[in-house]
C-alpha cells in the first residue's frame, strides 16, 4: 500500500467560486492535467484541457478578444465557450479544421466551489462532489484561511495529516496542541457516499474541558462535545465540532460549532493545493469581545496552525526520495483511520490502470 498515490477519476476542487469572475483566465494542473477556466459570459463555468490543439501551447496564457472569444498567446488560434475553434488568422478562407477545438473537462459548481474531474471522462457520471452545505446556508457564514496554497508534497500526507489529531501535540503545542484531545476514544466510520468512498473518524466525549482557544469560540469552559474528521472523497476532508454547555448535548439552542472544509487537489504525485475555509453559524461571537465574529478570530489564529502542518508535510516528502532501504511503516492504533483512506485512494487508483486488479498488495 503506497502512499505516493495519485488518483485521477475524482473530483476536485478547482476553487471557489469567487476565484472566478467573469473575464478572467485560469490555468490549473490538477492530477498531472493541464486546464484552463474561466466563467463563460452566461455566468456557466466551462473548463478544458488547456493544450491548444495547434501546438500546445496553454490557452490560459491567452487572452479574450472579446466574452468567449479566446485568443491563443502563439498563432492566435481563437476558441468559444464550447472549446470549437472559431477563427484560425493564417487561413485567409476562413477555413477551419473540423478536430479544431478544445477538449472539455467535467465540470460542477455547487455549494460556492468549482470541481473538475481530471480523468476519464466516461467515469465522471458515476461520481458526484461532495456537497457542503453550511456554504450555501444563509443561517451560516464562510470564510478563507491563506487562500489557494502550493504544498510541496502529495495530498494523501494532507489527508493523513487531518484525519489524525494526535499530532496536534507537540506538532501544534503552543496554540491549537492539546494532548488530552489526542485521548479521546475514537470511532472508524466508512461508507460510499455520492459514488465515492469516504472513511472517517468521530470522537464523543462528554464534560470536556475545552482549550482555550475553542473556549474563545464557543463561550463555554466545559462542554459535551461530538468531533469528526471525514475525508469525503480523494479531494475533500469536512472536519465538524458540536458543542453544548456540559449535560446539554443535542439542544440546539445551546448548540455551538464549527466545520472546516479543507480541499486538496493534486497536482502530481509530489505537489497539490490546499485550501482551507472554515463555516460558522452566524452570531457566534469571541467570548473576550461580544463584538468579534469568532470566525474572525479563526481566521487571524489559523495561519500559524497551517504554517507547522506545512513544514512538517514538506520535510515528509522529502523524505520518499531516500530508497526504502529497510525502512518499514508503524501504525498506531490512532492511525486507523488515515490507514483506511490510504486504502481507499490505492484501490481506487489501481482501478483506473487494472479495474480486475482486487487487493493483493494489500
Ligand atoms: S499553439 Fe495555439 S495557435 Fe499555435
Ligand atoms: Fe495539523
Amino acid at each position: 500500500m503506497k502512499a505516493n498515490v495519485l488518483v485521477r477519476n475524482a473530483w476536485y476542487a478547482a476553487g471557489p467560486s469567487e476565484a472566478f469572475p467573469l473575464g478572467a483566465l485560469h490555468g490549473q494542473v490538477v492530477a498531472e492535467k493541464p486546464l484552463v477556466l474561466w466563467r463563460a459570459g452566461d455566468g456557466r463555468m466551462v473548463g478544458f484541457d488547456d493544450r491548444c490543439c495547434h501546438k500546445r501551447m496553454p490557452v490560459s496564457a491567452g487572452r479574450f478578444l472579446e466574452p468567449d472569444l479566446l485568443e491563443c498567446a502563439y498563432h492566435g488560434l481563437c476558441y468559444d465557450a464550447t472549446g470549437a475553434c472559431v477563427r484560425v488568422p493564417s487561413h485567409p478562407d476562413g477555413r477551419i479544421p473540423p478536430q479544431a477545438r478544445l477538449r472539455p473537462v467535467p465540470l460542477v459548481e455547487q455549494d460556492g466551489l468549482v470541481w473538475v474531474w481530471p480523468g476519464d471522462p466516461a467515469k465522471a457520471a458515476g461520481a458526484r462532489p461532495p456537497r457542503v452545505p453550511e456554504f450555501s446556508d444563509p443561517g451560516w457564514e464562510r470564510a478563507d484561511v491563506g487562500g489557494a496554497m502550493a504544498v510541496p508534497a502529495n495530498a494523501l500526507l494532507l489527508i493523513e495529516n487531518l484525519l489524525d489529531i494526535t499530532h496536534f501535540y507537540p506538532l501544534h503545542d503552543g496554540n491549537i496542541g492539546d494532548l488530552e484531545n489526542s485521548r479521546i476514544p475514537i470511532t472508524v466510520e466508512e461508507g460510499v457516499r455520492d459514488g465515492t468512498p469516504f472513511v472517517g473518524t468521530v470522537r464523543e466525549v462528554r464534560d470536556y474541558r475545552q482549550p482555550p482557544y475553542l473556549a474563545e469560540y464557543f463561550g463555554y469552559d466545559v462542554v459535551d462535545r461530538h468531533h469528526t474528521h471525514f475525508m469525503l472523497n480523494p479531494g475533500l476532508t469536512r472536519v465538524q465540532m458540536r458543542v453544548w454547555p456540559a449535560g446539554r448535548q443535542g439542544d440546539p439552542a445551546v448548540e455551538r460549532g464549527y466545520v472546516i472544509i479543507h480541499t486538496h487537489t493534486p497536482v502530481d504525485r509530489r505537489n497539490h493545493v490546499w485550501h482551507l475555509m472554515v463555516a460558522m453559524p452566524k452570531g457566534q461571537m469571541c467570548r473576550s469581545d461580544p463584538a468579534k465574529k469568532a470566525i474572525t478570530a479563526f481566521v487571524e489564529s489559523f495561519p500559524k496552525v497551517i504554517a507547522e502542518d506545512r513544514w512538517a508535510l514538506e520535510r515528509q516528502q522529502r523524505m520518499f526520495d531516500y530508497p526504502d532501504d529497510g525502512y518499514v511503516e508503524v501504525f498506531l492504533r490512532p492511525d486507523t483511520a488515515l490507514r483506511r483512506a490510504r486504502l481507499i485512494l490505492n484501490r481506487m487508483e489501481r482501478a483506473e490502470t487494472n479495474p480486475d486488479t482486487r487487493d493483493a498488495a494489500e
